[in-house]
């Protein structure tokens, strides 16, 4: 088969998104698949019409490339593709809709506030903290509404740090969501959906000296992973049921990764999904696959075989 391995685009994540791609690219065509990468741009289309790849793997994190709109562009011009279809993306992207979503669907996830960047002009920080300290009390966390990589995101624990949040939140996005900071084990839960119903890779523990920041992600050695997470049998059913519930609630398709945190009375709260998970050397879908008892080449010619479908 063909595979056409779209990477890069426009967002703030476009160079995780070429490791990305570099990545999934070298796995397929070890496992003794055609691929080509290709960035994404104006030249897209006449490229895609040229190679007739059997599937194509969207692998563009953030903005256009989790939010649905490439994959309308893919729907446009019946290419088949890995990963969830438009609807599911959009609704998957914005965290304060997956939010009220899944609440919605009695899972868990932290109370949250979302603020366009036209209010907070007209309110300015002091009308935020009036809100925030009545609604949500500190610490919170502020971060883009969409978008991924940690860009933009601080942890806010005095009401002096929250103007400077807001600032550094909107560089990356017109809405904030500020969200109320929950304390745990960070975990994150890899999904495949390629036959038989959704199922969760093993759970990766994130230990951090300081924030899981950009930094800190795309480092090796900045981070300590834990493969599976060191949880016992009831935590470990508790964070693979939130991903497999998210996966299905958002009806996501073919792979996600569900971002949580389990506190110390054992519920495991909905912090984020990725529908483009990042596939990099130090990125947390690839460590589950690794650690699965499919190795990763199985799962990724599985993914594209489902998508090929
Ligand atoms: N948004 C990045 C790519 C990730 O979560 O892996």
């Amino acid at each position: 088969a063909t595979v056409a391995v779209l990477a890069g685009g426009l967002s703030h994540e476009r160079d995780v998104s070429l490791r990305s791609g570099r990545r999934v690219a070298g796995v397929l065509r070890d496992a003794g698949l055609e691929v080509q990468v290709l960035d994404v741009d104006s030249e897209l289309l006449p490229r895609l019409a040229k190679l007739q790849p059997d599937v194509v793997w969207p692998l563009v994190h953030g903005s256009t490339g989790e939010d649905g709109s490439l994959q309308n562009v893919l729907d446009l011009v019946h290419a088949p593709y890995v990963g969830s279809e438009a609807a599911a993306c959009r609704l998957a992207s914005s965290k304060p809709v997956a939010k009220a979503l899944l609440r919605q669907a009695g899972l868990s996830t932290p109370d949250h506030a979302a603020l366009p960047q036209s209010v907070f002009r007209e309110v300015g920080a002091r009308g935020v903290l009036d809100a925030v300290e009545r609604d949500l009390g500190l610490p919170l966390v502020v971060k883009p509404a969409a978008g991924g990589s940690a860009l933009g995101v601080t942890v806010v624990h005095a009401a002096d740090q929250l103007p400077e949040a807001m600032v550094s939140c909107f560089a990356y996005g017109d809405v904030a969501l500020l969200e109320k900071a929950v304390h745990g084990v960070e975990v994150a839960v890899s999904v495949i959906d390629v036959e038989g119903g959704p199922r969760a890779l093993p759970a990766v523990e994130i230990v951090t000296e300081g924030p899981y920041d950009y930094d800190a992600r795309y480092n090796a050695g900045r981070s300590e992973y834990f493969v599976p997470a060191r949880l016992n049998e009831a935590q470990t059913a508790t964070v693979h049921d939130l991903a497999v519930a998210v996966h299905r609630t958002l009806g996501l398709r073919h792979l996600s990764r569900t971002d949580m945190i389990l506190d110390d009375e054992g519920t495991a709260w909905f912090l984020d999904v990725n529908v483009a998970p990042g596939m990099t050397e130090t990125s947390l879908f690839p460590q589950a696959a690794i650690a699965d008892e499919r190795d990763l080449s199985d799962i990724y010619l599985a993914i594209v075989e489902a998508a090929t479908r």
